[in-house]
């Protein structure tokens, strides 16, 4: 298997990655702006085949109308002369000061009035690009102090926002999902909507929840020592994994936001053998853009970026090989049987079968051995030495 990426494999890079000029709370930037039509060429260069972004990415903050429509054309003519696609866009509701309580949920209700508007705009232009996703990261919809926030209220503000969004979408036959994105914290202290299971949650309250779905973030999961796997895997179980950002972090620390891979590898592989193959025992596969939202490190110059980029979509390509191969071998299938992890597909009572009929099956209890069950032992070591040996290279 080749390792060059095709825009079959749908990588796709958010602007704001790969142009983020690495500036953080201790430091100043330590790189120059990258113009976004040349981003659409250099990903394009590298194999990728969507681009996306935040409003402001694309066209400065209090940008005048003809300006604005300078860009977009621009934009789109680079597009054009691409192929490049714009599967998802996202509004930044975070960095203007006036967002600095939040934009759905701030205590201001004018501020909420701005941000809605400010999001429906930027789905006049995911319909205009042809884009299918709506990504909400609601990075300041949150607080420092409890006392600060009456988060049942803002729940209740978010969700008329979301529903909102939700009646435009239809009304102006745009076609949208939507996907939330959730994180723990940063930039609020405690961010609302902080895992996937609290959004997946969410979305059953809103008036269209089929609407709805996540978007969660490798990163943002393990930030809360969440394992990223299980989190997706509800996510497909759900229906909800609408969009997915990839990268890397270690552990609950800063968001770390490094290359996919980077961080927790032995995850990633476990993730990308779900994503292509699906659940072991059967189930669906994810088939949306495999999603980039890293930060080129600060140590990084241009050509650092660039080298960057490619790594994460040979990461991804080198684990998707490592996962085929882990399927394929005949010795994990024997294990995964050995270790009763194919078992589990089988429902737990017969096609018909009653909680009376299990009541009345002694065997299931007064004369089920217990002991001799509790004595097996499921293998589950060698299982994952197979696994490392394969994401290794150390065997197929
Ligand atoms: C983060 C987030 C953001 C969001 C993006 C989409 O690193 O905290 O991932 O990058 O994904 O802003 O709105
Ligand atoms: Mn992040
Ligand atoms: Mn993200």
């Amino acid at each position: 298997m080749s390792v060059q990426p095709t825009r079959e494999d749908k990588f796709s890079f958010g602007l704001w990655t790969i142009g983020w000029q690495a500036r953080d709370p201790f430091g100043t930037e330590t790189r120059p702006p990258l113009d976004p039509i040349e981003a659409v060429h250099k990903l394009s260069e590298l194999g990728a085949y969507g681009i996306t972004f935040h409003d402001d990415d694309l066209v400065p903050f209090g940008s005048d109308a003809p300006t604005r429509d300078g860009i977009i054309a621009g934009f789109k003519k680079a597009l054009d002369e691409t192929g490049m696609v714009v599967p998802m866009v996202t509004t930044n509701l975070f960095t203007h000061p006036v967002f600095k309580d939040g934009g759905f949920t701030s205590n201001d209700r004018s501020v909420r009035r701005f941000a809605i508007r400010k999001v429906l705009r930027q789905m006049d232009l995911a319909a205009e690009l042809g884009a299918q996703t709506l990504v909400i990261w609601g990075g300041r919809e949150g607080s420092e102090y409890d006392s600060a926030k009456d988060v049942y209220a803002a729940l209740e503000r978010y969700r008329e926002g979301l529903n909102l969004l939700a009646q435009y979408s239809e009304d102006k036959n745009y076609g949208l999902r939507f996907a939330i994105e959730p994180k723990p914290n940063e930039p609020r202290g405690d961010i609302l909507l902080p895992t996937a299971g609290h959004a997946i949650a969410f979305v059953q309250e809103l008036e269209r929840p089929e609407l709805f779905g996540i978007n969660p973030e490798t990163g943002h999961e393990q930030m809360s020592n969440l394992n990223y796997t299980h989190g997706i895997a509800q996510a497909l179980w759900h229906k909800k994994l609408f969009h997915i950002d990839l990268n890397g972090q270690h552990g609950p620390k800063f968001d770390q936001d490094l290359v996919f891979g980077h961080g927790d590898l032995v995850n990633a592989f476990s993730l990308v053998d779900l994503l292509e193959h699906g659940p072991v025992g059967g189930g669906p596969v994810y088939e949306g853009p495999r999603h980039f939202d890293y930060k080129p490190s600060r140590t990084e110059d241009m050509t650092g970026v660039w080298n960057s980029a490619i790594a994460n979509m040979r990461m991804y390509l080198l684990l998707k090989e490592r996962a085929q191969a882990f399927r394929a071998d005949p010795e994990v299938q024997e294990a995964l049987r050995a270790s009763k992890v194919l078992e589990l597909e089988t429902p737990t009572l017969n096609q018909g079968e009653t909680y009376q009929d299990l009541l009345s099956d002694r065997g299931a209890f007064e004369d089920y051995d217990a002991d001799a069950a509790g004595a097996q032992g499921y293998g589950f070591v060698q299982l994952h030495q197979l696994a490392l040996e394969h994401l290794m290279r150390a065997r197929g």
